[in-house]
């Protein structure tokens, strides 16, 4: 495999193997580096047979091309041939091969997080020219410079800039990206926006909630000496706990009476967000990615066992979800409570979550009024919904509601149409579309809320049945 366009070189490899029905066995993969062996190279035959793959498959595949594990391509093609003869494969929970390639996907996309995160340009040109031109030397794990350029190119459209890796560099000149092999690495300069990087470093830095094991599991200490604000990392921790009793100090003494009540039941709370999986959480708590983040109290990410076989995705959080920090806890967390009890399901084998992570709402004297998220902002927070279906893996999930039906299927029709049907996406998972129980509350017109009332009904039921759960209620 060549170490630029590995995705399309294996794309076609294995197109071709397969369509000739070479078996896993008959191949050698390798990497450029890999000596060619002769013998390993299967007979051309010349009849072919015409294939197809799911898509869900090609996205998987997508990723693993940019893992580090060399035994990669030989994976992906072993797991393609069995899928060709077992269609179903994509969604069998208990194959160890598709488990261990999903965990491959994992590293790949985590790998393209902490890249998207950790490189830190400094300039290297005139700052007075039209295009200004800035350099980085970064170190991922994994091959994914080429996967993670097209993200950049976005973000620093507008100016030049090159990231040097151990193995191939990019080149993003006049607007044309470009990829390379062997570039050494390249002497830059120090730069003012280092010390712009410290400072905002230190002020977004919140001592009270310091938590060493989570921040390393985010910002990896081998990051760290390509990034300019690691060095006051130590200062910050070992001055944390005396900012943080400060901080305590000069706290209002008299929280609101809702606040209180909000943080009792928080604490009443434990997270089911394993070791392994809190970097998630912790990444969420400081996502700016869209600027609802300025006027919520927190991001409020989903709760529930990390094992749920179903889903269950809402809108977002409202008023009482963004104070305690839980979903579905006001007034449509109830109603759903009713309902979940009336046809059998547990909430507490259910993930519950939101396709937006933090409160949207105008403030009207002291009621903030709850707003619907835009388009933009339901697609810039449809990366953590992915991340927490990557992690749950769930049989099925229920989209209540239109935002949810969009920010899962990324399709915008009438919820009329597709409710109580169950969708599939291209990476395989399962979606049913139902009414949000803030529609039953708000509907009044007696005759619409009877039938609104029964189809939430059935649907649920049949999401249960869909997992494999029986039932209680009956129609
Ligand atoms: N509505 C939602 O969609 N989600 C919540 O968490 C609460 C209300």
């Amino acid at each position: 495999m060549p170490r630029i366009g590995v995705a399309e070189a294996w794309r076609t490899a294995a197109r071709q193997y397969l369509q000739q029905n070479v078996p896993p066995e008959q191949l050698t993969w390798g990497g450029a580096d890999t000596p060619r062996d002769l013998f390993s190279a299967p007979q051309i035959k010349t009849e072919t047979h015409e294939i197809s793959v799911p898509r869900s498959f090609v996205s998987l595949a997508n990723s693993v091309v940019w893992h580090s594990d060399p035994s990669r391509f030989a994976k992906l093609y072993a797991f393609l041939w069995r899928l060709r003869d077992h269609p179903y494969l994509m969604s069998d929970r208990g194959d160890t091969e598709l488990a261990a390639l999903r965990r491959m996907e994992k590293n790949v996309h985590r790998c393209q997080h902490k890249m998207k995160a950790f490189v830190r340009f400094r300039e290297i040109g005139d700052p007075a020219a039209k295009r200004r031109s800035f350099a980085a030397w970064f170190e991922p794990s994994h091959h994914t410079i080429e996967p993670t350029a097209q993200f950049f190119a976005r973000r620093f459209g507008d100016m030049d800039w090159r990231i040097y890796t151990p193995d191939i560099s990019v080149i993003f000149e006049s607007k044309k990206l470009t990829f390379h092999e062997n570039c050494p690495r390249p002497d830059l300069p120090e730069d003012a926006s280092e010390q712009l990087w410290v400072t905002y470093f230190q002020n977004i830095f919140n001592p009270a909630r310091l938590k060493i094991k989570a921040m390393q599991s985010e910002m990896p200490k081998k990051y760290w000496k390509n990034m300019p604000e690691a060095a006051a990392i130590p200062d910050m921790i070992s001055g944390a706990p005396a900012r943080a009793r400060a901080m305590a100090k000069a706290a209002p003494t008299l929280p609101l009476p809702r606040v209180k009540q909000a943080q009792q039941q928080q604490a009443r709370f434990t997270s089911s967000w394993t070791q392994d999986s809190a970097h998630l959480v912790s990444e969420l708590s400081s996502c700016t990615r869209c600027p609802l983040h300025c006027a919520a109290t927190q991001a409020v990410h989903g709760e529930g066992p990390l094992d749920a076989n179903l889903m269950i995705v809402g809108e977002q959080p409202g008023d009482q979800e963004d104070l305690a920090g839980r979903p579905f806890v006001g007034p449509a967390g109830q109603l759903f409570d009713e309902f979940a009890r009336k046809v059998g399901i547990d909430r507490k084998q259910v993930f519950m979550t939101n396709a937006v992570k933090h409160f949207k709402y105008v403030a009207r004297g002291k009621r903030r009024i709850h707003q619907s998220p835009n388009k933009q902002e339901i697609k810039h927070c449809r990366f953590w919904l992915d991340e927490e279906i990557r992690h749950v893996a769930p049989k099925l999930v229920v989209a209540m509601g239109a935002t949810a039906a969009f920010a899962l299927t990324n399709v915008q029709t009438t919820l009329n149409t597709r409710r109580g049907k169950i969708e599939m996406r291209a990476d395989g998972v399962s979606v049913l579309v139902t009414y949000h129980p803030s529609y039953l509350l708000r509907e009044k017109d007696p005759e619409k809320l009877k039938a609104a009332r029964l189809g939430f009904q059935s649907d649920l039921m049949y999401a249960l049945k869909c997992v494999g759960g029986t039932s209680v209620a009956t129609y």
